[in-house]
């Protein structure tokens, strides 16, 4: 392949590098079917779920609402930031200029991993081997284009865009480098997007900016069929795996939600606070805080144990998403549970608010 040129894109004064590793080929087969009768399960049922309820963001979004990017997106009660001793010593507008630019970054991130769901959704239309999944991935593939649309032009309203963080980028490339489409699905449906869902709820709960919460709510409604699609088709493909091809996923799984849990560990996977992130640096730099006084204030939250709390209406995509929607496909194996175990995960099983999130309501996800 020919060797690619890094580069750079700007979004006004803001700049994103491209490198060579940004294009890459996958192994993945390609699996025509021709049997092309639609199934009577909740596959088909999300299929004609997601045909009823697309939506065009130029005709139901407030677009022209104002947005000043100088003052918070967010409410600071909903911050974990703002529950540290060290951050209340910052001064009004040290903190403002954070929380812009760290909640800059937080999009970016939603920007750039709808673009990775875009991906991968379209990889699972040409290499799943089942007609009425092959539909349904399609109408994900659309509403992920939808998701990187409405999210770019919330950046561009902002006029500020992060890099995205390298944990997030090592994610969806280990997806979308994968040999088989159950991977893929294990990595986006049930990975990925269940630290969205989690995500885009909290954004939704915690957004004081009338036109985010508007963006997140449809994005939301759409996240929710994605998740149960990693359940309905993919529950019924690993039961009937042998043991080797079941472990393999597993391990799979495992490694995916390692890749989240070991860069997310400063602030108990609660943001996206880390050294190992040149974009969190960048947050802090731009708002003129010392990285090691940062630092040293999130482990002092940590000691006081405040980064084990949620603030209110929040949940934990890990705990109440991730976890107990790999353990409901059975791949949570013996073997990949002593290595849960090893590094430090607790497993969840408890699905009631995976069970609500699927159901589709934002509102009924507040109750939670
Ligand atoms: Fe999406
Ligand atoms: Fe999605």
């Amino acid at each position: 392949m020919k060797a690619q040129q890094a580069k750079t894109v700007t979004k006004g004064d803001w700049k994103v590098t491209m490198t060579p590793d940004d294009v890459y080929r996958n192994p993945m087969e390609i699996a025509w079917t021709f049997d092309y009768a639609l199934g009577r399960g909740k596959v088909e049922d999300l299929y004609r779920r997601a045909k009823q309820n697309q939506w065009d963001s130029d005709e139901i979004l407030p677009w022209s609402t104002p947005v000043d990017p100088s003052k918070p997106l967010v409410s600071d009660r909903s911050s974990l930031f703002y529950q540290m001793p060290f951050f209340n010593k910052l001064s009004k507008s040290q903190r403002e200029t954070f929380t812009a630019h760290s909640t800059a970054q937080l999009l970016s991130q939603f920007l750039h991993g709808e673009q990775g769901a875009l991906m991968t959704a379209a990889c699972v239309t040409h290499s799943v081997p089942d007609a009425t999944a092959k539909f349904y991935a399609a109408t994900q593939t659309m509403d992920e284009a939808r998701h990187v649309e409405v999210y770019s032009k919330y950046c561009d309203k902002i006029a500020m865009v992060y890099p995205m963080s390298p944990w997030l980028k090592a994610l969806i490339d280990a997806t979308l480098k994968s040999d088989r489409y159950e991977k893929v699905m294990i990595g986006m449906n049930m990975i990925v997007e269940g630290l969205a869902l989690g995500a885009f709820n909290n954004m939704y709960h915690s957004t004081t900016c009338p036109l985010l919460k508007a963006i997140t709510f449809n994005v939301m409604r759409d996240e929710s069929r994605h998740v149960s699609f990693g359940h309905a088709y993919l529950g019924p493909v690993i039961a009937k795996l042998d043991e080797a091809a079941r472990e393999d996923l597993a391990e799979f799984a495992f490694n995916a939600v390692n890749i989240i849990v070991q860069s997310m560990k400063a602030s108990d996977g609660q943001s996206l606070a880390s050294r190992a992130d040149p974009g969190f640096m960048e947050v802090l730099a731009n708002s003129g805080i010392d990285a090691d006084d940062f630092f040293a204030g999130l482990e002092e939250a940590a000691a006081l144990g405040i980064t084990q709390e949620l603030p209110p209406g929040q949940i934990h995509s890990l705990k109440d998403l991730m976890l107990p929607a790999i353990a409901r496909v059975g791949l949570i194996t013996p073997t990949v549970r002593k290595k849960y175990e090893e590094v430090g995960i607790p497993i969840s099983e408890d699905v009631h608010i995976l069970n609500a999130m699927e159901g589709g309501n934002p509102q009924a996800m507040a109750a939670e």
